[in-house]
């Protein structure tokens, strides 16, 4: 077996104190989390003048002191926006990156701005104000969505097509109806990214290592700095709380599952077979070898993607569920998670926003295939219904009569009247008012059904909302 003889690390560390012997190359490697958690530069920095500002206010540290951290921390900003700054493996994570510096640009008073704080509270509002940035992006994206599945629901307010179960023709209903049923579920998924950010919004900072800290800090104030709603009660849980991390990947894969149906949907539809929808070129590529083909890649992978969203969410929870209180060094895996979470939803939810607004339905396709199939099959019976027959018997009867007209290879509108009178006499020659499609859907009524009316009424209620008035766009 080989021995992996590693290299010492020639960084000296900032909590190097007790230490004597330096880590190994490879080890702090394995350690560091700058590779990824460096996106929380900004978010670090920002929390970092926070705290200065109110280690001052409270006399902790004097007013020129904080004057020169937070100008080196701005200069910071300034490097890594610029992409100056070079990341250190060998100083393990953004923090101590960022606390190094600022200690070689202004010197060892750079060291008092870990006066009162712990990485495991700077961790935690970095990533709090991480999430609440995202949450924000998500529920933008999520408006854009909706908007566009409702311009094209009111575009599509005549529009027929097959309603399914198990993806067997079942009713007729308005494509209008189908577009407003994914907008309800992404409506849920903006209710609770909403009800997450009230969670999220809760300053952590002053929680210390595990137990607070002997400095005279004012929290409520540094919440007020940085427009937290909020000031977490207890700090051991503070500081080993990742709830609000998973909530949001739960909510995550949720998103990603109405998005992956949809996903579903919209790959049946492009399909030669089906021919309900023409996704814009954008959004599908051709066969190196098959020319005629235009796949829908788009939905394809958002539909794969789920799965990543969903193995996240069980990451974290898994990471989580055997630690005891409080910080533990497994929790640094909680970042690869979240960060890939916010980016394949927030990506999924761009794509879909803007390929649903450029589709082209095929009205006729739909309309044809609305019709067929006995697609008014149950508006048969519960005509019979009507004149007195048990829904039972009806449902009968009309099983007898697709019977007869598949053997026959015809159709129920099709049909005489002599030729129904022969499976129910309660049949009159009205009853073809009853079984056509336009009027199957016209019939669907009842509150939340599918008529014109119903849909007309929930196009509506929703253009009555400020954030679906027409006219604007964000
Ligand atoms: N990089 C660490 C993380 O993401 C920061 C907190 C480290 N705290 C500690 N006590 N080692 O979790």
């Amino acid at each position: 077996m080989k021995h992996d003889h590693q290299q010492p690390s020639s960084e000296k560390k900032l909590w190097g104190g007790r230490f004597s012997q330096p880590m190994a190359q490879f080890t702090e490697e394995f350690g560091a989390s700058v590779g990824y958690d460096q996106r929380l530069y900004r978010y670090d920095i920002i929390g970092s003048i926070a705290h200065c500002r109110m280690l001052a206010r409270q006399g902790i540290i004097h007013d020129v002191e904080c004057d020169m951290i937070v100008s080196g921390l701005e200069n910071i900003m300034l490097e890594i926006n610029s992409g100056e700054f070079e990341f250190q493996v060998s100083l393990e994570d953004v923090h101590m990156n960022i606390e190094k510096r600022l200690i070689d640009l202004i010197g060892p008073v750079g060291g008092k701005l870990h006066t009162g704080r712990s990485r495991n509270d700077q961790v935690a509002l970095d990533s709090r104000l991480f999430l609440r940035d995202a949450v924000k992006e998500i529920l933008q994206r999520l408006q854009q969505l909706q908007t566009a599945l409702l311009e094209q629901a009111e575009e599509h307010r005549e529009t027929v097509m097959p309603g399914y179960t198990h993806l067997q023709t079942a009713q007729p209903v308005l494509l209008a109806h189908h577009l407003l049923a994914y907008f309800e579920m992404f409506d849920r998924d903006a209710q609770r990214f909403d009800e997450i950010l009230s969670r999220v919004n809760i300053l952590p900072l002053g929680a210390g290592a595990l137990a607070g800290t002997t400095f005279n800090i004012d929290r409520h104030w540094v919440a007020q700095e940085l427009g937290f709603d909020g000031v977490s009660r207890n700090s051991l849980d503070t500081v080993s709380d990742r709830d609000a991390f998973i909530e949001i990947c739960s909510a995550a894969s949720l998103v990603m599952m109405h998005l992956s149906r949809l996903s579903e949907e919209f790959i049946l539809w492009s399909s030669s077979e089906f021919q309900f929808v023409h996704l814009s070129d954008g959004y599908c590529t051709g066969s190196s070898i098959m020319p005629q083909k235009r796949n829908p890649d788009m939905s394809e992978l958002v539909r794969g993607k789920t799965g990543r969203v969903y193995g996240n969410l069980m990451a974290l929870l898994t990471v989580m569920k055997g630690l005891p209180l409080a910080y533990n060094k497994d929790m640094q895996e909680d970042k690869e998670p979240l960060f890939d979470t916010i980016d394949t939803v927030v990506g999924s939810l761009r794509i879909y926003a803007e390929m649903i607004r450029t589709a082209t339905f095929n009205h006729q396709r739909m309309a044809q295939a609305a019709g067929a199939g006995f697609s008014t099959a149950t508006d048969l019976a519960d005509y019979l219904v009507r004149g007195g027959l048990p829904f039972r018997q009806a449902h009968e009867v009309v099983g007898k009569m697709v019977a007869h007209c598949e053997r026959e290879k015809t159709d129920l509108p099709d049909l005489t009247l002599e030729q129904m009178q022969r499976f129910s006499d309660v049949i009159k020659e009205d009853i073809f008012d009853y079984i056509t499609v336009e009027k199957s859907v016209a019939a669907r009524n009842s509150y939340g059904g599918t008529s014109h009316q119903q849909v007309e009424q929930q196009l509506s209620a929703i253009r009555q909302r400020p954030e679906f008035t027409p006219g604007r766009s964000d």
